[in-house]
């Protein structure tokens, strides 16, 4: 792959820039250097930056970023082993002793929390499984032991409850987390060669296509089959799915109808009120990933026009735009309690990164 096309666009470039910048030496990547809640580092975020990152030229980034989860996972195992003696004795885990969602730059566990953080959430594990491998083309002994310990975790947690990507709905399970430990079992199953992997995998998609299907797309929780923008991960980054399967199609058929702002940017969900609940830009270029994935250059176009051109002057991306709000009662809630919402993210240029990345294979740029 030839990367010029990067060079010649200065969001890709202040896009990698930042993300190197803001990268620790430990190898975790800070979800925002100056949102006042985002200085940690999330699986989630993290995975799809490494993803950009070795995609964009970067492998040694990525490898890093796995590094650390790896040795972060292997301090904490205790974590994961208490979790699955609960679990295989038929008790839930308690979200104060689970494998964290987020971590200190150095790898160590939050003790003092400000705020209670919602931290139990199993989709970062599945998405870093699904991540590291493909990304690293080979495994330390050592990386080998923690996505054991990451994946017998998740063969037993998925069928429990868990908080969800935006970190809400604690008491469900919900589509696009079962989606994320699918594609994170099957990758682990990859690495590993391990049955267990491969059936539990299985199971889950099962569960996906009896619970969490209506009208040709997956839906967000059991109770609300509506649609949730990160549903669309069932193919990217998964590969649970095929890009051309019914089922992707008509999530994404659905998430652009009901949830797309015509000129640009998604909505996570119809009813979000968080900072109002705008169009988030991660999820757009997410979009145009897969509609790249599938040679629907004209959306690709736009979506990258219009990510262009909310970019601000030193080409820094923020999490959403604010311009049509679903609740505009609840900006200056969250405006007063945490201050204005997050601007740059990494996880945005990430998914720029990802979607210029798809277009390129396709020889568009
Ligand atoms: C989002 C999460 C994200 C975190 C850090 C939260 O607001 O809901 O998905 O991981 O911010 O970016």
């Amino acid at each position: 792959m030839k990367y010029s096309y990067l060079t010649q666009d200065p969001l890709a470039q202040a896009s990698i820039e930042l993300i190197l910048k803001w990268q620790d030496k430990s190898g975790a990547y800070v979800a925002s250097p100056t949102f006042s809640q985002y200085g940690y580092a999330w699986l989630r975020d993290g995975a799809f930056c490494a993803l950009a990152m070795h995609n964009s030229g970067h492998p040694e980034s990525a490898s890093k970023f796995n590094s650390w989860v790896g040795s972060t996972v292997l301090k904490y195992e205790d974590l994961f082993i208490q979790a699955r003696l609960r679990l295989e004795d038929g008790r839930a885990v308690l979200p104060e002793c689970a494998p964290p969602t987020r971590f200190h730059m150095d790898g160590s566990v939050e003790i003092d929390h400000h705020e209670v953080w919602p931290n139990y959430q199993l989709d970062g594990y599945g998405t870093w499984l699904s991540i590291l491998f493909q990304t690293e083309e080979e495994y330390s002994p050592s990386l080998i032991t923690a996505v054991r310990v990451v994946a017998d975790f998740l063969a037993l947690a998925w069928r429990n409850p868990s908080y969800d990507c935006w970190e809400e709905g604690g008491d469900k399970l919900h589509g696009s987390t079962l989606l994320a430990v699918a594609g994170g079992l099957k990758a682990a199953a990859e690495i590993i060669d391990n049955d267990l992997y491969e059936k539990e995998f299985r199971k889950i998609l099962e569960v996906i296509e009896r619970d969490f299907v209506v009208d040709g797309h997956f839906g967000k929780h059991a109770d609300d089959l509506r649609v949730d923008a990160s549903l669309a991960w069932a193919s990217l980054p998964h590969a649970v799915y095929d890009p051309l399967h019914p089922l992707v199609r008509g999530t994404l058929e659905v998430i652009k109808n009901d949830l797309r702002t015509p000129t640009g940017g998604v909505k996570r969900y119809i009813g979000d009120t968080y900072y109002g609940g705008g169009d988030w830009v991660l999820l757009e270029g997410l979009l145009a990933w897969n509609e790249a994935k599938i040679g629907n250059r004209d959306f690709w176009d736009k979506s990258r026009q219009w990510i262009s051109s909310i970019a601000d002057s030193d080409f820094l991306l923020p999490e959403q735009i604010l311009d049509h709000v679903q609740c505009p009662t609840m900006v200056l809630p969250w405006e007063k309690r945490w201050g204005s919402s997050a601007h740059p993210l990494l996880w945005s240029h990430a998914m720029y990164l990802l979607m210029l990345h798809e277009g390129a294979k396709q020889e568009w740029i």
